[in-house]
């Protein structure tokens, strides 16, 4: 009889994998003080969520596989797999770099420790946040004929697609001019699916593509990425009103402070609780759609990111 399936063993084998390609390849040889503060910001901290959802998508994926691959064609996909879990990484700590800048949200503490601003000052921040999202894009692209041209390009315009401004960065870009505003939730659902959901959304969907998902499976784990996306910004927005800084590792009640339009400010703290379960819901039922034999690790990380507690 096998072993009960667990989330925690599960993480921690494929975070292992993940820590050290990050700590082997991130600011090594960068110049001026750039490397500390780029390794400040990925290394020591962080859920690691996004790298997670790559490796799951990618192994639910696996699953569904019918033909075979040899072993370089699999190994080839095993290495993309994991240079776009730790990409998406890249990008999204670039983005908190930025975010917690004092042109934006002003913030002193992130992951338990001094922001990077405070600790490298502010043109080392901004320049660390430049060098990651680059160095994404780099990882993305070896010099490895295991990993297909097409794999790679393919990996690259769903990851810049995320960043950009049709994602994160315009995201941003709203969350900024919101500030003080009343938006309806159509407004502010789509402030949070692209701050936060669409890179969560490409997480999976970079994953799954390392496998070369079949149609069918690929719309239902989009359906996913999208569901558990905006899940995990209604539910960073709860636990900046009921958690304390010291579980969070950055500054508790924040966006009150400055005025942010969040899920809780609009629709009060039980409706956005509600509204985050329901989302959870869709995301189970996106899995059940999707044909994938195996979705257990996807459906974990779906509950995880409702649950959560930081
Ligand atoms: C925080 O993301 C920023 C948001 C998009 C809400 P995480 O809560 O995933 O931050 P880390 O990576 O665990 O520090
Ligand atoms: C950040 O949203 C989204 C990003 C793209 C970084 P928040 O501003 O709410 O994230 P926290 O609460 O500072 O982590
Ligand atoms: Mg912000
Ligand atoms: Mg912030
Ligand atoms: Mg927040």
């Amino acid at each position: 009889m096998s072993a009960a399936w667990d989330l925690g063993s599960w993480s921690r084998e494929h975070l292992e994998c993940v820590e050290q390609a990050l700590s082997r390849w991130v600011g090594q040889g960068a110049p001026a003080g750039l490397g500390d503060a780029m390794r400040y910001a990925v290394l020591d901290g962080g859920k690691r969520l996004r790298p997670l959802l790559v490796m799951a998508a990618y192994e639910a994926a696996l699953s569904a596989r019918q033909s075979t691959w040899g072993a370089a064609e699999r190994s080839g996909a095993d290495e993309a797999a994991l240079r776009a879990a730790c990409a998406v990484e890249l990008i999204h700590a670039y983005s908190l770099v930025h975010d917690d800048m004092p042109c934006m949200d002003n913030d002193v503490l992130r992951r338990g420790k001094p922001t990077v601003h405070v600790q490298f000052g502010e043109a080392q921040a901004l320049l660390a946040g430049d060098a990651l999202q680059a160095f994404a894009f780099e990882l993305l692209t070896p010099d490895d004929e295991r990993i297909p041209g097409a794999v790679q390009a393919s990996l690259c315009r769903q990851l810049a697609h995320a960043a950009g401004s049709a994602g994160m960065a315009g995201g941003q870009a709203i969350d900024l001019a919101s500030v003080g505003l009343a938006l309806t939730e159509d407004q502010l659902r789509e402030m949070h699916r692209l701050k936060t959901g669409a890179l969560l959304e490409g997480s999976v969907m970079m994953g799954a593509a390392c496998a070369c998902v079949p149609p069918q499976a690929k719309a239902a784990l989009q359906a996913y990425g999208a569901a558990v996306g905006l899940a995990f910004q209604v539910v960073d927005d709860i636990l900046d009103v009921i958690a304390d800084s010291a579980t969070l590792g950055k500054t508790a009640g924040k966006d009150a402070a400055s005025d942010k339009p969040t899920y809780v400010s609009l629709l009060g703290l039980a409706a956005a609780q509600a509204y985050a379960s329901e989302l959870l819901a869709a995301a189970h039922a996106a899995l059940a759609d999707s044909g994938l034999p195996d979705a257990r690790a996807l459906a974990a990380l779906a509950d995880m990111v409702v649950r959560r507690s930081h």
